[in-house]
Protein backbone atom coordinates (compact mmCIF):
# COMPACT_ATOMS: atom_id res chain seq x y z
CA UNK A 1 0.00 0.00 0.00
CA UNK A 2 1.21 3.28 -0.59
CA UNK A 3 0.42 4.64 2.49
CA UNK A 4 2.71 1.80 4.36
CA UNK A 5 0.50 -0.71 5.58
CA UNK A 6 0.66 -4.26 4.48
CA UNK A 7 -2.50 -6.06 1.99
CA UNK A 8 -2.66 -9.69 2.96
CA UNK A 9 -2.34 -11.32 -0.83
CA UNK A 10 -5.23 -14.32 0.20
CA UNK A 11 -8.05 -12.83 1.72
CA UNK A 12 -11.09 -14.98 2.82
CA UNK A 13 -14.23 -14.09 0.82
CA UNK A 14 -17.51 -14.16 3.34
CA UNK A 15 -20.46 -14.14 0.57
CA UNK A 16 -22.99 -16.98 0.50
CA UNK A 17 -20.58 -18.23 3.91
CA UNK A 18 -23.93 -19.59 6.03
CA UNK A 19 -24.57 -18.24 9.50
CA UNK A 20 -24.16 -21.30 11.08
CA UNK A 21 -20.62 -22.36 10.05
CA UNK A 22 -19.13 -18.58 9.32
CA UNK A 23 -17.96 -18.43 13.55
CA UNK A 24 -15.83 -21.76 13.59
CA UNK A 25 -15.23 -21.06 9.81
CA UNK A 26 -13.85 -18.04 10.51
CA UNK A 27 -11.61 -18.45 13.69
CA UNK A 28 -10.27 -21.45 12.03
CA UNK A 29 -8.83 -19.62 8.87
CA UNK A 30 -7.55 -17.07 10.94
CA UNK A 31 -5.94 -20.49 13.06
CA UNK A 32 -5.28 -21.78 9.48
CA UNK A 33 -2.97 -18.19 8.53
CA UNK A 34 -5.56 -15.85 6.84
CA UNK A 35 -4.74 -12.16 7.81
CA UNK A 36 -7.16 -10.84 5.51
CA UNK A 37 -10.91 -11.44 5.34
CA UNK A 38 -13.16 -9.54 2.73
CA UNK A 39 -16.85 -8.95 4.40
CA UNK A 40 -20.26 -6.62 3.29
CA UNK A 41 -23.00 -5.81 5.20
CA UNK A 42 -25.05 -7.11 1.83
CA UNK A 43 -23.53 -10.64 3.25
CA UNK A 44 -25.76 -10.57 5.95
CA UNK A 45 -23.23 -12.87 8.02
CA UNK A 46 -21.58 -9.87 9.45
CA UNK A 47 -22.15 -10.54 13.09
CA UNK A 48 -21.07 -14.32 12.59
CA UNK A 49 -18.00 -13.30 11.15
CA UNK A 50 -17.17 -10.72 13.95
CA UNK A 51 -17.78 -13.78 16.28
CA UNK A 52 -15.07 -15.53 14.21
CA UNK A 53 -12.71 -12.85 14.20
CA UNK A 54 -13.31 -12.47 18.36
CA UNK A 55 -12.52 -15.80 19.20
CA UNK A 56 -9.26 -16.34 17.14
CA UNK A 57 -8.07 -12.65 18.63
CA UNK A 58 -9.54 -14.34 21.98
CA UNK A 59 -7.40 -17.30 21.20
CA UNK A 60 -4.52 -15.75 20.62
CA UNK A 61 -4.22 -16.77 16.86
CA UNK A 62 -3.12 -13.56 15.81
CA UNK A 63 -2.98 -9.27 17.12
CA UNK A 64 -5.87 -7.22 15.64
CA UNK A 65 -2.89 -5.26 13.94
CA UNK A 66 -1.86 -7.75 11.70
CA UNK A 67 -5.58 -9.11 10.47
CA UNK A 68 -6.75 -7.06 7.29
CA UNK A 69 -10.64 -6.85 7.73
CA UNK A 70 -12.59 -4.87 4.66
CA UNK A 71 -16.52 -4.43 4.54
CA UNK A 72 -18.54 -2.06 2.03
CA UNK A 73 -21.24 0.27 2.01
CA UNK A 74 -24.05 -1.09 0.48
CA UNK A 75 -26.23 0.41 -2.27
CA UNK A 76 -29.22 1.87 0.14
CA UNK A 77 -26.75 3.76 1.80
CA UNK A 78 -25.41 5.81 -0.56
CA UNK A 79 -26.65 9.09 0.29
CA UNK A 80 -24.31 10.99 2.10
CA UNK A 81 -25.94 11.24 5.53
CA UNK A 82 -26.17 7.35 5.84
CA UNK A 83 -22.98 6.60 5.02
CA UNK A 84 -21.59 7.03 8.52
CA UNK A 85 -24.36 4.54 10.49
CA UNK A 86 -24.24 1.66 7.68
CA UNK A 87 -20.37 1.76 8.22
CA UNK A 88 -21.23 1.74 12.13
CA UNK A 89 -23.53 -0.99 11.94
CA UNK A 90 -21.00 -3.13 10.63
CA UNK A 91 -18.01 -2.25 12.54
CA UNK A 92 -20.74 -3.24 15.77
CA UNK A 93 -21.96 -6.42 13.64
CA UNK A 94 -17.91 -7.31 13.09
CA UNK A 95 -16.89 -6.18 16.60
CA UNK A 96 -14.21 -3.93 15.73
CA UNK A 97 -13.75 -0.19 16.08
CA UNK A 98 -11.50 0.18 13.34
CA UNK A 99 -11.93 -0.74 9.54
CA UNK A 100 -8.77 -1.58 7.36
CA UNK A 101 -10.85 -1.01 4.00
CA UNK A 102 -14.44 -0.10 3.77
CA UNK A 103 -15.96 -0.13 -0.03
CA UNK A 104 -18.52 1.09 -1.70
CA UNK A 105 -19.96 -2.15 -3.00
CA UNK A 106 -21.53 -1.07 -6.44
CA UNK A 107 -21.61 2.31 -8.12
CA UNK A 108 -26.13 1.84 -7.86
CA UNK A 109 -27.87 3.68 -5.47
CA UNK A 110 -31.19 2.77 -4.00
CA UNK A 111 -33.31 4.75 -2.14
CA UNK A 112 -33.02 3.85 1.92
CA UNK A 113 -34.65 1.42 3.85
CA UNK A 114 -33.66 1.94 7.70
CA UNK A 115 -32.20 -1.06 9.91
CA UNK A 116 -34.98 -1.59 11.49
CA UNK A 117 -37.40 -2.22 8.14
CA UNK A 118 -34.62 -4.50 7.07
CA UNK A 119 -31.34 -5.25 7.47
CA UNK A 120 -29.38 -5.98 5.25
CA UNK A 121 -31.85 -4.56 3.30
CA UNK A 122 -30.53 -6.82 -0.36
CA UNK A 123 -32.13 -5.23 -3.85
CA UNK A 124 -35.77 -5.11 -3.62
CA UNK A 125 -37.08 -1.62 -1.70
CA UNK A 126 -40.41 -3.59 -0.68
CA UNK A 127 -40.43 -7.51 -1.82
CA UNK A 128 -43.22 -7.87 -0.62
CA UNK A 129 -44.58 -5.35 -2.72
CA UNK A 130 -47.22 -7.01 -5.68
CA UNK A 131 -44.08 -6.02 -8.37
CA UNK A 132 -41.43 -6.12 -6.32
CA UNK A 133 -38.24 -4.00 -8.09
CA UNK A 134 -35.35 -2.08 -7.06
CA UNK A 135 -35.60 2.11 -6.43
CA UNK A 136 -32.60 3.42 -7.90
CA UNK A 137 -32.15 7.24 -6.70
CA UNK A 138 -30.37 9.77 -7.95
CA UNK A 139 -27.04 10.19 -6.20
CA UNK A 140 -23.93 11.17 -7.47
CA UNK A 141 -21.35 8.88 -6.89
CA UNK A 142 -18.82 11.68 -5.84
CA UNK A 143 -21.45 12.85 -3.32
CA UNK A 144 -21.23 9.47 -1.82
CA UNK A 145 -17.13 9.45 -1.77
CA UNK A 146 -17.21 12.53 -0.37
CA UNK A 147 -18.88 10.71 2.93
CA UNK A 148 -16.31 7.82 2.81
CA UNK A 149 -13.63 10.41 3.10
CA UNK A 150 -15.34 11.52 6.44
CA UNK A 151 -15.23 8.08 7.63
CA UNK A 152 -11.75 7.94 6.68
CA UNK A 153 -10.89 11.14 8.25
CA UNK A 154 -12.58 10.36 11.53
CA UNK A 155 -10.93 7.54 12.13
CA UNK A 156 -13.37 4.91 11.24
CA UNK A 157 -11.47 3.06 8.60
CA UNK A 158 -7.67 2.81 8.06
CA UNK A 159 -8.51 3.36 3.79
CA UNK A 160 -11.50 3.86 1.47
CA UNK A 161 -11.70 2.00 -2.01
CA UNK A 162 -14.08 1.16 -4.85
CA UNK A 163 -15.81 -1.90 -6.26
CA UNK A 164 -17.05 -2.47 -9.91
CA UNK A 165 -16.31 0.72 -11.62
CA UNK A 166 -14.89 1.27 -15.29
CA UNK A 167 -12.24 3.07 -15.91
CA UNK A 168 -14.24 6.13 -16.68
CA UNK A 169 -16.03 6.16 -13.41
CA UNK A 170 -12.80 5.93 -11.71
CA UNK A 171 -10.96 8.57 -14.11
CA UNK A 172 -13.97 10.89 -12.84
CA UNK A 173 -13.32 9.98 -9.18
CA UNK A 174 -9.44 10.26 -9.31
CA UNK A 175 -10.37 13.90 -10.96
CA UNK A 176 -12.29 15.21 -8.40
CA UNK A 177 -11.68 13.19 -4.46
CA UNK A 178 -9.94 14.62 -1.74
CA UNK A 179 -8.72 11.11 -0.86
CA UNK A 180 -7.98 8.50 -3.63
CA UNK A 181 -9.57 4.75 -3.62
CA UNK A 182 -6.55 2.65 -1.92
CA UNK A 183 -8.08 -0.36 -3.55
CA UNK A 184 -10.58 -1.48 -6.83
CA UNK A 185 -12.44 -4.52 -5.92
CA UNK A 186 -13.16 -6.17 -9.18
CA UNK A 187 -13.95 -9.69 -10.92
CA UNK A 188 -11.08 -10.87 -12.11
CA UNK A 189 -10.46 -14.83 -13.04
CA UNK A 190 -8.84 -15.95 -16.08
CA UNK A 191 -12.14 -16.10 -18.06
CA UNK A 192 -12.30 -12.06 -17.19
CA UNK A 193 -8.38 -10.81 -17.25
CA UNK A 194 -9.72 -7.28 -17.66
CA UNK A 195 -6.05 -6.44 -18.86
CA UNK A 196 -6.86 -2.56 -18.72
CA UNK A 197 -8.16 -2.58 -15.84
CA UNK A 198 -5.35 -3.45 -13.93
CA UNK A 199 -2.78 -1.58 -15.99
CA UNK A 200 -4.80 1.03 -15.39
CA UNK A 201 -4.77 0.61 -11.88
CA UNK A 202 -1.03 -0.61 -11.15
CA UNK A 203 -0.28 3.47 -13.03
CA UNK A 204 -2.39 4.91 -10.93
CA UNK A 205 -1.48 2.50 -7.60
CA UNK A 206 -4.37 1.53 -6.56
CA UNK A 207 -4.25 -1.93 -5.56
CA UNK A 208 -6.55 -4.70 -7.25
CA UNK A 209 -8.76 -7.32 -5.21
CA UNK A 210 -9.85 -10.10 -7.61
CA UNK A 211 -13.63 -10.97 -6.30
CA UNK A 212 -14.85 -14.50 -7.93
CA UNK A 213 -10.90 -15.15 -8.19
CA UNK A 214 -11.99 -18.89 -9.24
CA UNK A 215 -14.28 -17.98 -12.11
CA UNK A 216 -17.71 -20.13 -12.17
CA UNK A 217 -18.50 -22.13 -9.20
CA UNK A 218 -19.44 -18.80 -7.03
CA UNK A 219 -22.08 -18.90 -9.61
CA UNK A 220 -23.46 -22.14 -10.34
CA UNK A 221 -26.00 -22.48 -7.97
CA UNK A 222 -27.31 -19.13 -8.69
CA UNK A 223 -28.02 -20.38 -11.96
CA UNK A 224 -25.73 -17.53 -13.20
CA UNK A 225 -22.91 -19.58 -14.90
CA UNK A 226 -23.41 -23.25 -16.34
CA UNK A 227 -20.79 -26.00 -15.17
CA UNK A 228 -19.11 -26.12 -19.21
CA UNK A 229 -17.46 -22.75 -18.13
CA UNK A 230 -15.25 -23.90 -14.72
CA UNK A 231 -12.05 -22.62 -15.62
CA UNK A 232 -11.31 -24.85 -13.03
CA UNK A 233 -11.86 -27.80 -15.81
CA UNK A 234 -10.10 -26.31 -18.53
CA UNK A 235 -7.68 -28.72 -19.85
CA UNK A 236 -4.96 -25.34 -19.57
CA UNK A 237 -5.13 -25.33 -15.75
CA UNK A 238 -5.28 -28.79 -15.28
CA UNK A 239 -2.42 -29.52 -17.29
CA UNK A 240 -0.30 -27.58 -15.01
CA UNK A 241 -2.00 -28.30 -11.99
CA UNK A 242 -0.89 -31.97 -12.97
CA UNK A 243 2.78 -30.78 -13.77
CA UNK A 244 3.18 -28.72 -10.62
CA UNK A 245 1.40 -31.20 -8.21
CA UNK A 246 -1.37 -28.95 -7.03
CA UNK A 247 -5.25 -28.03 -7.73
CA UNK A 248 -6.81 -26.45 -10.26
CA UNK A 249 -7.78 -23.86 -8.14
CA UNK A 250 -4.19 -23.04 -6.78
CA UNK A 251 -3.04 -22.72 -10.43
CA UNK A 252 -5.84 -20.22 -10.81
CA UNK A 253 -4.93 -18.36 -7.08
CA UNK A 254 -1.34 -18.69 -7.96
CA UNK A 255 -1.98 -16.61 -11.47
CA UNK A 256 -4.06 -14.19 -9.83
CA UNK A 257 -1.69 -13.32 -6.78
CA UNK A 258 1.62 -13.32 -9.74
CA UNK A 259 0.08 -10.99 -11.61
CA UNK A 260 -0.08 -8.98 -8.84
CA UNK A 261 -3.84 -8.67 -7.35
CA UNK A 262 -4.85 -9.76 -4.18
CA UNK A 263 -7.25 -12.68 -4.53
CA UNK A 264 -10.25 -13.80 -2.11
CA UNK A 265 -11.53 -17.02 -2.41
CA UNK A 266 -14.43 -18.40 -0.67
CA UNK A 267 -14.83 -21.34 0.63
CA UNK A 268 -16.47 -22.88 4.17
CA UNK A 269 -15.15 -26.28 3.84
CA UNK A 270 -12.25 -26.20 6.13
CA UNK A 271 -9.91 -28.42 4.17
CA UNK A 272 -9.59 -25.88 1.15
CA UNK A 273 -9.14 -22.91 3.32
CA UNK A 274 -5.84 -24.05 3.26
CA UNK A 275 -5.61 -25.17 -0.29
CA UNK A 276 -6.24 -21.90 -1.28
CA UNK A 277 -3.49 -20.13 1.05
CA UNK A 278 -0.90 -22.55 -0.08
CA UNK A 279 0.60 -20.98 -2.97
CA UNK A 280 3.67 -19.21 -2.00
CA UNK A 281 6.00 -21.97 -2.67
CA UNK A 282 5.61 -22.77 -6.20
CA UNK A 283 5.64 -20.49 -9.09
CA UNK A 284 4.03 -20.30 -12.92
CA UNK A 285 6.59 -19.96 -15.42
CA UNK A 286 6.31 -16.45 -17.87
CA UNK A 287 4.90 -19.52 -20.55
CA UNK A 288 2.59 -20.67 -17.88
CA UNK A 289 1.29 -17.35 -17.10
CA UNK A 290 0.71 -16.46 -20.81
CA UNK A 291 -0.94 -19.27 -21.34
CA UNK A 292 -3.62 -18.62 -18.34
CA UNK A 293 -4.06 -14.81 -19.66
CA UNK A 294 -4.57 -16.26 -23.39
CA UNK A 295 -7.70 -18.25 -21.26
CA UNK A 296 -9.73 -14.94 -21.91
CA UNK A 297 -13.12 -14.87 -22.74
CA UNK A 298 -14.30 -11.42 -21.44
CA UNK A 299 -16.83 -13.62 -19.15
CA UNK A 300 -18.28 -11.76 -16.79
CA UNK A 301 -20.62 -14.00 -14.47
CA UNK A 302 -21.32 -10.99 -11.73
CA UNK A 303 -23.36 -8.45 -14.33
CA UNK A 304 -26.01 -6.21 -12.63
CA UNK A 305 -26.82 -5.51 -16.32
CA UNK A 306 -27.98 -8.61 -16.54
CA UNK A 307 -29.04 -10.19 -12.99
CA UNK A 308 -30.92 -6.75 -11.92
CA UNK A 309 -33.17 -7.69 -14.44
CA UNK A 310 -33.95 -11.65 -14.34
CA UNK A 311 -33.73 -11.63 -10.62
CA UNK A 312 -34.99 -7.66 -9.29
CA UNK A 313 -36.90 -6.77 -12.43
CA UNK A 314 -35.13 -3.90 -12.87
CA UNK A 315 -32.57 -3.33 -16.14
CA UNK A 316 -29.28 -1.70 -14.33
CA UNK A 317 -25.77 -1.73 -16.47
CA UNK A 318 -23.05 -0.52 -15.50
CA UNK A 319 -20.14 -1.59 -17.18
CA UNK A 320 -21.49 -0.24 -20.93
N1 LIG B 1 -17.30 -6.54 -4.56
C1 LIG B 1 -18.16 -7.35 -5.12
O1 LIG B 1 -19.08 -6.90 -5.83
C2 LIG B 1 -18.04 -8.83 -4.92
C3 LIG B 1 -18.78 -9.70 -5.71
C4 LIG B 1 -18.61 -11.07 -5.53
C5 LIG B 1 -17.73 -11.54 -4.57
N2 LIG B 1 -17.04 -10.67 -3.78
C6 LIG B 1 -16.09 -11.16 -2.73
O2 LIG B 1 -15.17 -12.05 -3.32
C7 LIG B 1 -15.23 -13.31 -2.64
C8 LIG B 1 -14.92 -14.45 -3.57
O3 LIG B 1 -15.83 -14.51 -4.64
P1 LIG B 1 -16.92 -15.65 -4.77
O4 LIG B 1 -17.30 -16.11 -3.42
O5 LIG B 1 -17.96 -15.14 -5.69
O6 LIG B 1 -16.17 -16.80 -5.59
P2 LIG B 1 -14.84 -17.69 -5.45
O7 LIG B 1 -14.16 -17.44 -4.18
O8 LIG B 1 -14.08 -17.50 -6.72
O9 LIG B 1 -15.44 -19.15 -5.50
C9 LIG B 1 -16.14 -19.71 -4.44
C10 LIG B 1 -16.70 -21.04 -4.90
O10 LIG B 1 -15.63 -21.93 -5.27
C11 LIG B 1 -15.58 -23.06 -4.40
N3 LIG B 1 -14.16 -23.27 -4.07
C12 LIG B 1 -13.42 -22.63 -3.13
N4 LIG B 1 -12.15 -23.05 -3.17
C13 LIG B 1 -12.07 -23.98 -4.15
C14 LIG B 1 -11.02 -24.76 -4.66
N5 LIG B 1 -9.77 -24.68 -4.19
N6 LIG B 1 -11.30 -25.61 -5.68
C15 LIG B 1 -12.55 -25.70 -6.18
N7 LIG B 1 -13.59 -24.98 -5.74
C16 LIG B 1 -13.36 -24.11 -4.73
C17 LIG B 1 -16.44 -22.68 -3.21
O11 LIG B 1 -17.08 -23.83 -2.68
P3 LIG B 1 -16.90 -24.26 -1.12
O12 LIG B 1 -17.31 -23.07 -0.29
O13 LIG B 1 -17.81 -25.41 -0.99
O14 LIG B 1 -15.44 -24.59 -0.96
C18 LIG B 1 -17.47 -21.75 -3.83
O15 LIG B 1 -18.49 -22.48 -4.47
C19 LIG B 1 -16.66 -13.34 -2.08
O16 LIG B 1 -16.86 -14.34 -1.12
C20 LIG B 1 -16.79 -11.93 -1.60
O17 LIG B 1 -16.09 -11.77 -0.38
C21 LIG B 1 -17.16 -9.31 -3.96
Amino acid sequence: MPDGGRFPLVGLGTWKLPKPQAPALVQAAIRAGYRHLDCACDYGNEPEVGAGIAAALRDGACRRDELWVTSKLWNTYHEPKHVRAACERSLRDLKLDVLDLYLVHFPIALAYVPFDVRYPPEWFFDPNAAKPAMKPINVPYADTWGAMEELQRAGLVKRIGVCNLNISMLRDLLAGCSIRPAVHQLELHPYLTQVRQLRYCQQEQIAVSAFSPLGAPSYLPLGMAQAAESVLTDPVVTSMAAAHGRTPGQIVLRWGVQRGCTVLPKTQSPARLAENLALFDFALSAGEMAAIDGLDRHRRFNDPGHFCEKAFNTFFPIFD
